[in-house]
């Protein structure tokens, strides 16, 4: 039997098969939920407009859902011989149901289907993003609270430079991820958009009704124009690619810090040891692997906007199989992202503070501002209090007071956790996530 949709009897060359379907009968296994979503809704749409009967689209939703079942019990499979997620569904509706199956492509093209495909399954792990963020937020914010009075030196061209705390070093990471979470609720706003309905990039002869379709999926709306619909092909994964960067950006400076706190010559933080690694040559090893490696894993995953960039760079409008490789990078992303995450949550979670650092006399310079300001506050002139506390430090006299008040708002007395976690709150609690659930669990009749 013919496997390729295309096929029009004529053989194609197993060297240029081989090349063109790629990684896609091994990718695509990942779409296959969300094709199957998409099928549904197509098929409903069909009946609606007279293209199916009562009887034909039943019969298809069962066999859909069938579909479903087996791809949840990870027993589909992309078979020998044929090209993509997208064929091997239809193959398996037309063994099924005859002509039936034959019927559910009208009005579409593999083309939006694989823009819907990949909408749904990037909706999904971006929820999925958005919660790990959220919890490895809550896990710093209580780091920050409880270690709130513990000082440590914080350092301007890693030159010791003033006071800070712990307080601040783990509240400073939480509100960070406030931010990536803005980036992440944008991309996943863009990346509700219906796509389906724009066929091969152009629309279609049928009255397709794009409005029913973006209902059932629960889509926000649809991406209107077909030609832009298609455009949001690579567009829509770059930005997205923005949103996880932007949280790799994070977790990656989090990570060298860390790893710099954790060295003995620092001695700020400490793992415990079922937290570390050790060496094959030196007994006394403890290292921070596990830092290091949410590093590089983190500066990588910063490079997929630009990966994805030089994929599709320069194209006109309009489908090209340029796009296919996209999917090559962006996949995996997730699940990248998602590991560094928790492994990030797990370890901060265990990471014991040095509450004793300020002990050490060679921290005592960062205390001259403090002096200073004093000085200042009781009149004196801060550039002739300045040159007054600078001189004593040349001379080996200045001693250092310790009880330091600040007093302002995100300063280490002030933190206003509770604040920052009030925009986390004002940005997670938005995110709708349930619509897309619902929608999709009624589509599988397990309302
Ligand atoms: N595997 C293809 C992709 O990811 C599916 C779309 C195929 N469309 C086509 N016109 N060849 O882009």
């Amino acid at each position: 039997m013919a496997k390729k949709l295309w096929d029009k009897n004529s053989t194609v060359n197993p060297e240029i098969e081989r090349f063109t379907v790629g990684k896609d009968r091994e990718l695509d296994l990942q779409l296959a939920r969300y094709d199957i979503l998409g099928s549904i809704a197509h098929s409903a749409m069909l009946h609606s407009i007279g293209m199916l009967d009562s009887n034909e689209t039943q019969q298809l939703h069962n066999e859909l859902r069938n579909i479903y079942a087996i791809v949840e019990n990870n027993e589909f499979v992309i078979e020998e011989g044929v090209e993509d997620v997208h064929s091997q569904v239809e193959l398996m509706l037309t063994r099924k149901l005859g002509d039936t199956g034959k019927k559910i492509h009208c009005g579409r093209s593999r083309n939006d289907q694989v823009l819907v495909d990949l909408k749904l399954f990037t909706r999904h792990r971006l929820s999925m993003v958005c919660e790990a963020v959220k919890t490895l937020f809550d896990t710093l914010l209580e780091q920050s609270n409880r270690h709130k009075d513990v000082l440590m030196p914080g350092y301007t061209h890693l030159q010791v430079a003033m006071p800070s705390s712990f307080g601040l070093w783990f509240g400073a990471y939480a509100e960070s991820l406030t931010d990536d979470m803005l980036f992440l609720q944008a991309a996943y706003r863009m990346c509700n958009r219906n796509p389906l309905g724009s066929a091969a990039g152009y629309g279609s002869s049928f009255p397709l009704n794009r409005t029913m379709t973006t209902e059932l999926l629960g889509f926000d709306s649809m991406n209107y124009n077909v030609v832009y619909a298609q455009m949001g092909r690579g567009k829509c994964e770059r930005n997205v690619a923005y949103a996880l960067a932007g949280v790799a950006g994070t977790l990656a400076k989090m990570a060298f810090d860390a790893c710099l706190f954790n060295s003995q010559n620092f001695g700020f933080v400490k793992l415990p040891a079922e937290c570390t690694t050790g060496s094959s040559i030196m007994p006394h090893k403890k290292n921070p692997d596990v830092f290091e490696l949410l590093r590089a894993r983190c500066n990588r995953l910063q490079a997929l906007p630009t990966d994805i960039t030089l994929i599709m760079n320069n194209l006109p409008c309009g489908y090209f199989r340029d796009l296919q490789i996209i999917k090559e990078v962006f996949l995996p992303a997730f699940d990248e992202l998602l590991e560094c995450l928790r492994m990030a949550t797990y370890i901060i979670e265990r990471i014991e503070v040095n509450k004793n650092i300020l002990d050490d006399k060679r921290y005592d310079a960062m205390f001259s501002v403090e002096e200073v300001n004093r000085l200042a506050a009781a009149g004196m002139p801060f550039r002739d209090a300045y040159k007054k506390v600078g001189l004593q430090i040349e001379e080996g006299t200045f001693v250092a007071q310790k009880d330091i008040s600040h007093t302002h708002e995100g300063s280490i007395g002030n933190l206003c956790n509770d604040r920052i976690a009030a925009l986390m709150e004002s940005i997670y609690g938005s995110m709708d996530f349930a619509s897309a659930t619902t929608a999709e669990n009624k589509l599988l009749g397990r309302e």
